[in-house]
């Protein structure tokens, strides 16, 4: 394999450089001091009050002065469409309180067989209404909201400029943050099954859906430029396939909320597919098994599934292609997808929506796929057998769908001889999938040590009831002396910044597309029992977000990686899929009232960036 040469070399060249396994003895060099006197002179002298505050207030976006187009709007845009959308609406499902009494039961897709896809999902257990039914009017946001907190005593010591074209925005998802999900006629998706089958689950969440003006207002005022979300395919398409009528609602809600984010001076980042696909997709499963990430029950290895997700994302495109500069196609795909059948679908249907968007619909604007691995670190780096191991967790993870989209390479030979069914794309499928991602989108949220299992990676490719199995590599979070890799979270996130820079020259070098790091973030620990006001004093998340911005600009400055920009996760705490205690956010959300409050480390992060930008 071409790739996996590269792969090792690189891995070592890199890993080799790194302090951490240098063995030396001795203390830390100081930064530049001066020399102090070994015997100070002391002295008296008249004391005064000096250290108060010095108030400062965050900075907002400028309202924007001239608005770029990517594509043609939409009545020029439907015409390069093999058949003009049906659209209709079909309102609200209000499970446990009012059953939709429809009488067009001959209508395949009516009002009685929307109703009966809820019917079918059995969210009774849910909280699916919560303050609001209709968009909420922004209020301006007080500036007693934006005074800096006071400052971290220790702080980054870099001096670089982020370059004048790099994306810095938030991000969040639709079903982490909307709410509304039996209303304005979106259809169920397998997230209400993935969490709805073991306890009652509040899934009004932030009710972002009704909020959203209000939302948009409160992040231009911070600063931020750029707005990471994601459409609901089965807001868009309830019944999810080609030919099937389209959610007027849904569609006249994400253009407000596109020329929204606009008008705020804020540029908007959409993802086609994040978590939520359509229920139909695994609507044969059996109704008791409990659905997992990574199993067959993401719906992605269904055999409609290509032509139903191209389809959607046509229709998508067509819409709002003309206003957003930036489309990412799937999020973490191998989470729903770690079978040959669903990640065979992914690269497909990818390349599929690449060609249209830019063939087709000739757009200007970036469109890519973003992954959820977690950089894979060989326990020692000297050791060729971890080596190996990190290579291949590697491959598992990101080769499987980067090796054709972004090098036009075949599947790695660890994926095709361990997974059942896998077999190799044609040079024909290759030439057609290859170089279709515009930037190589990556959710580097910790890192992970990686070595071989006991009984090797062989033995446990070769069989499927091995717990390590399909991965088959041994995967910690101590290092190779015992310690742990970095600052714990409430989660699986550990504070390890040196590893990002290092991720990032791996990644660059490897598959050679711009980098965006289109989720990064940390869950303080048991950060959800504190008061709100130790809640927004939240400095390990302020270190973590600053010590990975400076190591993006060191990859920047010092090694010549193009990071194309850094999107902090997540505007605001929300619903980790059933868990509300894991909290991300840079906001805190009150669950009673709906309020946001801006966390210290909101603060923290825009004032670094604003600091480092290039014009300032
Ligand atoms: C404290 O406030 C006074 C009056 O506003 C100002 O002159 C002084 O510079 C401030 N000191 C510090 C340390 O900020
Ligand atoms: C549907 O019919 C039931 C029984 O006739 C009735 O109680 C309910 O109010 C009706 N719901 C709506 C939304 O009309
Ligand atoms: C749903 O709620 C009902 C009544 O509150 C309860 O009996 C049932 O066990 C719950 N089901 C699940 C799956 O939690
Ligand atoms: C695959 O998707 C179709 C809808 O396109 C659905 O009818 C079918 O039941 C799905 N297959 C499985 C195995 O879930
Ligand atoms: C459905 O799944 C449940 C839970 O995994 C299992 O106990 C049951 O046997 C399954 N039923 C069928 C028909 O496969
Ligand atoms: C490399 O690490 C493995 C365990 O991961 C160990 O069994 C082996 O002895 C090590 N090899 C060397 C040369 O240290
Ligand atoms: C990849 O695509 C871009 C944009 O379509 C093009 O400029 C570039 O030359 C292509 N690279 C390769 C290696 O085909
Ligand atoms: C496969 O793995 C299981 C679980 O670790 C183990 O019990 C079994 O012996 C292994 N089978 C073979 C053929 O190695
Ligand atoms: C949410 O706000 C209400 C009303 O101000 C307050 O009583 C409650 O304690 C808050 N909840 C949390 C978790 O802070």
């Amino acid at each position: 394999m071409r790739v996996s040469v590269i792969n090792i070399s690189l891995i070592a060249a890199i890993v080799q450089a790194q302090q951490l396994f240098i063995t030396t003895t001795g203390y830390t060099e100081r930064p530049q001091c001066t020399q102090s006197p070994a015997s100070p002179s002391y002295h008296f002298q008249p004391f005064s009050f000096t250290l108060n505050e010095t108030v400062r207030y965050a900075t907002s976006v400028p309202s924007p002065t001239s608005t770029q187009t990517y594509a043609p709007p939409y009545s020029e845009a439907v015409k390069r469409l093999s058949a003009s959308p049906a659209t209709t609406t079909w309102g609200s499902y209000l499970p446990g309180h009012t059953v939709i009494n429809a009488t067009d039961t001959n209508d395949p897709y009516g009002q009685a067989a929307w109703s009966s896809l809820w019917q079918n999902v059995k969210l009774d257990n849910y909280t699916t209404t919560g303050l609001y039914s209709t968009t909420v009017s922004p209020t301006p946001i007080p500036s007693s909201e934006l005074v800096l907190p006071p400052r971290d005593y220790f702080g980054s010591t870099d001096c670089y400029s982020f370059p004048d074209d790099f994306i810095f925005g938030v991000a969040g998802s639709a079903a982490q943050v909307e709410g509304a999900v039996a209303l304005e006629g979106r259809g169920p998706t397998i997230l209400e099954k993935l969490a709805g089958l073991t306890q009652p689950k509040n899934y009004v969440t932030a009710e972002n859906y009704f909020l959203y003006k209000q939302d948009i207002q409160r992040l231009a005022s911070m600063g931020v430029k750029y707005y990471s979300f994601s459409i609901p395919w089965a807001r868009i398409l309830p019944f999810a396939l080609p030919g099937t009528p389209v959610n007027q609602e849904g569609i006249k809600h994400y253009d407000d909320l596109i020329n929204t984010v606009l008008d705020a001076g804020m540029q908007p980042i959409v993802t086609l597919l994040h978590f939520d696909s359509p229920w139909v997709f695994v609507s044969s499963d059996n109704a008791t098994a409990k659905p997992d990430f990574g199993a067959k029950n993401g719906g992605y290895q269904n055999e409609t599934f290509v032509d139903a997700f191209v389809n959607y994302a046509k229709i998508v495109l067509s819409h709002y292609a003309d206003r957003v500069p930036v489309w990412v196609t799937f999020n973490e795909p191998w989470l729903y997808s770690f079978n040959f059948a669903g990640a065979n679908n992914v690269v497909h249907a990818h390349a599929q929506v690449y060609h249209f968007y830019h063939d087709v619909l000739k757009a200007t604007g970036k469109m890519g796929i973003k992954f959820n691995d977690n950089f894979g670190v060989p326990r020692d780096p000297k050791n060729s057998s971890d080596v190996h191991a990190a290579r291949r967790f590697q491959e598992q993870y990101l080769g499987f769908y980067a090796n054709p989209i972004f090098l036009g390479q075949q599947y790695p030979d660890s994926v095709l001889q361990t997974l059942p069914g896998a077999k190799p794309l044609s040079k024909e499928e290759l030439r057609y999938i290859g170089n279709t991602s515009d930037f190589f989108g990556i959710d580097p949220y910790t890192t992970t040590v990686v070595s071989q299992p006991a009984e090797g990676i062989d033995e446990c490719a070769a069989n499927r009831t091995d717990p390590l199995w399909p991965i088959c590599v041994v995967q910690e979070t101590k290092n190779v002396y015992g310690w742990n890799i970095g600052y714990r979270s409430q989660s699986y996130t550990y504070m390890a910044p040196t590893y990002l820079r290092e991720y990032l020259n791996y990644l660059w070098n490897t598959f050679r597309q711009p980098v965006l790091v289109g989720e990064f973030g940390f869950p303080v620990y048991a950060e959800a029992e504190k008061e709100l006001s130790d809640q927004l004093f939240d400095t390990p998340r302020s270190i973590y977000y600053l010590s990975y911005m400076s190591e993006i600009l060191k990859s920047i400055h010092e090694d010549g990686v193009h990071v194309m920009g850094a999107l902090a996760w997540s505007w605001v705490d929300n619903w980790e899929f059933g868990d509300y205690n894991q909290q991300f956010g840079i906001q805190v959300l009150n669950h009673t009232t709906q309020q946001r409050f801006f966390k210290k480390s909101f603060f923290d992060l825009v004032d670094f960036v604003g600091a480092r930008l290039s014009s300032s």
